[in-house]
């Protein structure tokens, strides 16, 4: 696995780069997700395609940015889901963003999830793996040292302190509403920017928390994306030693995709906010 992590951090070096120069706008395309796409978007897929395929491990890609799995090795053994930028939405005004890898062996299903990978791209450029029954390492850059300057095993803690609430809370389910205002009643901080890595990255480095993106009456069955976008999240979290489930309580790894561009409701978070969700939601 770390010669995936290690070809992760030089395309993560070439993002990072293209966040910086490409110029904003908009292309004419929108991807399978129904989301418009940005050239920086399209630009950032091309580099981690380009990249992946030089690994021979590699069997298939799947790209937020693209519609069908893409064959690569034949004697690969991955299949490496990715979300090429995540928090497009909010790149043109320079909050951070990130990239998202998952990492299958077989056919991408929670149960066949071995790694996950994500870089954040804020004032600096920060990396956390987790390869399956291993521990969350969470790599820090500094100007010389890429990646080495801290490494770092990362645990959440039983209860956390913030709260990121996604999705349109006028569209939210009421149950949903009382419950997440009942996290607020006890003084949870709100800390949410539009940006699932940042936001992920931020509860997981100080102690926990919980993120949500529910089901919700204009997204029934959520925004995120299982295979590139919640289910390698849900491998940290849960090795991180917090939970990772949808709106019925059920753990995200047991999931499986109908479709590669599939969502999930999810929620993840440390024990006890997780227990608060399943007891709001009738499902304990
Ligand atoms: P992407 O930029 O890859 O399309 O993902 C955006 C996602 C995720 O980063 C974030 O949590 C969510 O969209 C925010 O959605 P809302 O704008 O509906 O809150
Ligand atoms: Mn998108
Ligand atoms: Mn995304
Ligand atoms: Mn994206």
């Amino acid at each position: 696995m770390q010669t995936i992590f290690q070809k992760i951090k030089e395309i993560a070096l070439k993002v990072d780069q293209a966040i910086k120069d490409q110029e904003m706008g908009y292309s004419e395309q929108c991807n399978a997700s129904g989301d418009d796409q940005l050239k920086l978007d399209v630009y950032a897929d091309e580099l981690v395609e380009y990249g992946l395929r030089e690994l021979p491990l590699v069997k298939a890609i799947i790209s937020e940015e693209k519609e069908d799995v893409m064959p690569v090795h034949e004697e690969g053994k991955y299949t490496i889901c990715y979300d090429p930028l995540d928090g497009s939405s909010i790149v043109d005004v320079n909050l951070s963003v990130g990239t998202i890898f998952g990492i299958y062996e077989g056919e991408p299903s929670g149960e066949t999830l071995v790694a996950s990978a994500y870089i954040v791209y804020g004032p600096r450029i920060e990396m956390v793996t987790v390869t399956r029954g291993g521990e969350v390492q969470h790599y820090r850059s500094g100007s010389s040292q890429l990646f080495n300057l801290c490494y770092k095993a990362v645990r959440l803690e039983e209860k956390g302190k913030l709260n990121a609430p996604g999705g349109t809370q006028k569209n939210w389910p009421p149950h949903h509403k009382a419950f997440i205002d009942s996290l607020f009643a006890e003084g949870y901080r709100l800390r949410y920017s539009g940006g699932m890595v940042p936001d992920l990255h931020q509860i997981l480095l100080k102690g926990g928390g919980l993120f949500s993106y529910p089901g919700t009456s204009d997204k029934p069955d959520g925004k995120l994306r299982l295979l590139f976008e919640v289910l390698p999240f849900a491998l940290i979290y849960e090795t991180a030693g917090g939970e990772a489930v949808n709106e019925q309580g059920k753990r995200l790894l047991e999931l499986k995709a109908k479709h590669i561009h599939d969502t999930s409701p999810c929620f993840f978070g440390s024990r006890y906010e997780i227990h608060k969700m399943k007891e709001a939601y009738g499902v304990l």
